[in-house]
């Protein structure tokens, strides 16, 4: 697999003591550094500013970021972005073909709405050969909610002929306590796929922690910028690794602590901002549900209907 891991040392200026600072704040690669404002760097990996500038230019020319390309050559990278299937045609169509690397999918519904039930599916599928609409990789699944259930993902991995405890050993699990605990465990999953091979990162639910922690008003401010902390790191992971990011959200029904919207995602603009693709989940008759994708840069609003099953996530009967 085409990681774009890079030794940091190749960067002029970049000794043994720098490179050890940058990886522990989570930059293993030149490209990582390349895509990060100076002062962000300079904070997370506590060097000087003035490094930190240094360190970034050379990085931008060393991946060659400065530079302008053709859209055709865009276009031929975008041909080449791989996806993951949902288990359901008709919402992996909605999507443009499956859930996509390089991104950070957002799920976000009621209670109840399949967003966990998502989340189990996509980590037995990334394990499928890609013509079969996985990744042929293994999933790093972090729970805040006590919700994972190994029994639920041997189910779905039996269902679609993989080995049940093959399956159960590619998944590797953590439970987040609360939300900086949450936040440590991203530092983790990149140093796992530094050594092995994950190209799906799940975290069911992104917000849970945040909005109980950060409860008052007067702390709103704090908790989107941890948010958005979050949300940047995870989306580092994406790029770095050539893998997919999948947060699931629930939606508030309490209009009285909302602006607007009364089933708006928690976390407001700041997810809405970061996260490439969020799918809206409502329930429907029975095993049914109907998924939306809102704000997308290339996929037009429309429904895709699909079911939760005994299998797993299929198209709705
Ligand atoms: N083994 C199963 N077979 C069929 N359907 C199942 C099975 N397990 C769970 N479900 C369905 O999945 C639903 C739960 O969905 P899920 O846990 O994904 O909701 P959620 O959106 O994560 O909710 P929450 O916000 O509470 O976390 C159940 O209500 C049930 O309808
Ligand atoms: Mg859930």
């Amino acid at each position: 697999m085409a990681k774009k891991i890079t030794n940091l040392k190749e960067l002029p200026g970049v000794g043994d003591a720098l490179a050890r600072k940058l990886a522990n704040a989570g930059y293993f690669d030149i490209f990582s550094i390349a895509v990060t404002p100076p002062h962000v760097l300079s904070e997370e990996a506590g060097i000087g500013l003035q490094t930190a500038e240094r360190i970034v230019e050379a990085a931008r020319s060393y991946v060659q970021i400065d530079k302008f390309e053709t859209a055709l050559e865009v276009w031929e990278k975008r041909k080449k972005i791989k996806r993951i299937t949902t288990g359901s045609k008709s919402l992996d169509e909605l999507l443009g073909g499956g859930v996509q690397i390089y991104a950070i999918t957002e799920f976000f519904g009621e209670f109840g709405s399949g967003k966990t039930q998502i989340a189990h599916q996509l980590s037995v599928n990334v394990q499928l050969p890609e013509e079969r609409g996985g990744l042929d990789s293994g999933a790093i699944y972090i729970d805040t909610e006590s919700t994972f259930r190994p029994e639920r993902i041997r189910q779905m991995a039996k269902a679609v002929g993989l080995d049940p405890e093959e399956a159960l050993k590619r998944i590797y699990f953590a439970r987040a306590y609360n939300s900086n605990h949450q936040m440590t465990l991203v530092r983790k999953a990149f140093q796992m796929a530094e050594e092995g091979d994950f190209r799906l990162l799940i975290v069911d639910s992104l917000t849970a922690h945040f909005r109980a922690e950060y409860a008052g008003r007067g702390q709103l401010a704090e908790r989107q910028q941890l948010l958005n902390k979050h949300l940047h790191e995870l989306l580092r992971f994406a790029d770095t690794f050539e893998a997919a990011v999948v947060v699931t959200n629930q939606v508030l029904a309490r209009p009285d602590i909302l602006f607007g919207d009364p089933t708006a995602p928690i976390g407001g603009h700041v997810v809405g901002h970061t996260a490439t693709y969020r799918v809206y989940l409502r329930k429907s008759k029975g095993p049914r549900r109907i998924a939306r994708v809102i704000d997308a840069p290339d996929i037009p609003e429309s429904d895709a209907v699909f079911m939760i099953a005994e299998e797993g996530i299929r198209d709705a009967v």
